[in-house]
């Protein structure tokens, strides 16, 4: 294959794919990086200002629940190798609105594989599908032991039980196709431009705007938190020297109760914004409960460490402080995400011309 590649990333307008899009972009020159992405609420331009000029950058709006669409695309464009993000991705959402999560997570994934399968079937072996996934479909966790590649699927929610159903495709078409497909389950991801319907940005924009934070039960429920631009370098060592067929685990190796993170965010917040100590958490309101909310994820981390010799780069106290100081410093993207505002910046964009 030669230097020059087309690759293909969905639902890169969103938190995760942004940050994949800009490290692809800006480290790979000799890539033509084309976004796929419907803009959802969750997907924003915005996100990604400072490359959408560059060359090797373009953006497509397009809906992967529209095989017509999907599979005019992989004939127009013969793509090298799929990142694909493209989800509905806010658990809470899905229990409320579950066939969303079927259509865009399973349909969706269902379209894009078998365009691919069709634009690959001459070229089986210079071409990959790399599916980007969750360690919720792992299921939930007790006190002890963490999730590994081996770990049987026991998927809970709505958006769980979608995502799970979209591994099993994707692995399914690597047996029974003989398509080279590689997925990636990821712990909780945080940092800059993550919509702030979740837990992180969602404490911070409360904190600065002395609104209760809203801790579902208790706050004993742990999650495993791993830096966004951490991830992305995972996905780009794994796009480019994983093995085809295999999966791998990826996780920050630092599990937080939700209540001690919510304290520890209101602890920094309060530094940051001149409070007196113990002002931000006086917000803290225990509300009621998710539905089916799964106790604990960790993620053993041991397999793409050892064959692909990634880690984490940032401690979670570096990571959380420059997380906490980009939603305080960009309140205009905070308000423009909040009141819609950036579909304004899309059509002047891409409308207009
Ligand atoms: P996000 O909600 O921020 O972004 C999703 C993007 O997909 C948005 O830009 C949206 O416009 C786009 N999209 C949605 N439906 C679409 C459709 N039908 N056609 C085209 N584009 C569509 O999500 P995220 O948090 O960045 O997650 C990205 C991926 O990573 C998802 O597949 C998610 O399951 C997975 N993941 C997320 C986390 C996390 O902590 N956020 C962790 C592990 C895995
Ligand atoms: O584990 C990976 C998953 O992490 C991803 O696959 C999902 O796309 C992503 O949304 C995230 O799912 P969670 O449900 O873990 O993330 P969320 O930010 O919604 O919630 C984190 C924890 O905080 C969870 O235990 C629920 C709790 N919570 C959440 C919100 C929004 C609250 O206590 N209060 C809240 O207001």
């Amino acid at each position: 294959m030669s230097n020059t590649k087309n690759i293909l990333i969905t639902g890169g307008a969103g938190f995760i794919g942004s940050h994949i899009v800009r490290l692809f972009v800006n480290k790979y020159p000799n890539y033509n990086i084309f976004n796929l992405d419907k803009l959802t609420y969750a997907g924003n331009l915005e996100n990604l200002r400072d490359v959408e000029n560059k060359p090797n950058y373009k953006f497509i709006k397009g809906d992967i629940t529209d095989s017509e669409f999907i599979n005019k695309l992989f004939s127009d464009i013969k793509f090298d190798g799929v990142i694909h993000l493209a989800a509905e991705s806010h658990v809470d959402r899905s229990i409320t609105n579950p066939g969303e999560f079927i259509n865009t997570n399973i349909i969706g994934t269902l379209n894009l594989l078998n365009a691919a399968k069709n634009s690959w079937a001459n070229n089986k072996n210079n071409n990959i599908f790399y599916h980007i996934s969750t360690d919720e479909v792992y299921g939930s966790l007790g006190n002890t032991g963490k999730f590994t590649e081996q770990n049987a699927y026991d998927p809970r929610s709505p958006y769980s039980a979608s995502k799970a159903s979209s591994d099993h495709l994707v692995r399914a078409y690597f047996h029974t196709y003989g398509m080279q497909t590689i997925i990636s389950n990821c712990s909780n991801n945080y940092g800059a431009n993550q919509f702030p319907e979740k837990l992180i940005p969602l404490v911070i924009n409360n904190i600065k705007n002395n609104k209760p934070i809203p801790v579902y039960g208790k706050g004993e429920n742990i999650r495993d938190w791993l830096f966004v631009e951490d991830h992305a370098k995972a996905i780009d060592i794994i796009f480019h020297k994983g093995k085809s067929g295999e999966t791998y685990n990826i996780g920050g190796n630092n599990e937080w109760k939700n209540i001690d993170l919510v304290k520890k965010i209101c602890e920094i917040a309060d530094i940051k914004l001149n409070r007196k100590p113990g002002e931000s958490e006086k917000l803290i309101e225990f509300v009621k409960d998710r539905a089916g909310h799964d106790a604990r994820y960790a993620i053993d981390s041991s397999k793409i460490n050892a064959e692909l010799n990634w880690q984490p780069t940032l401690t979670f106290e570096q990571g959380i402080k420059i997380t906490i100081e980009w939603y305080l410093k960009n309140e205009q993207w905070l308000n423009n995400v909040l009141s819609g505002e950036y579909e304004k910046y899309y059509n002047k964009q891409y409308k207009e011309r």
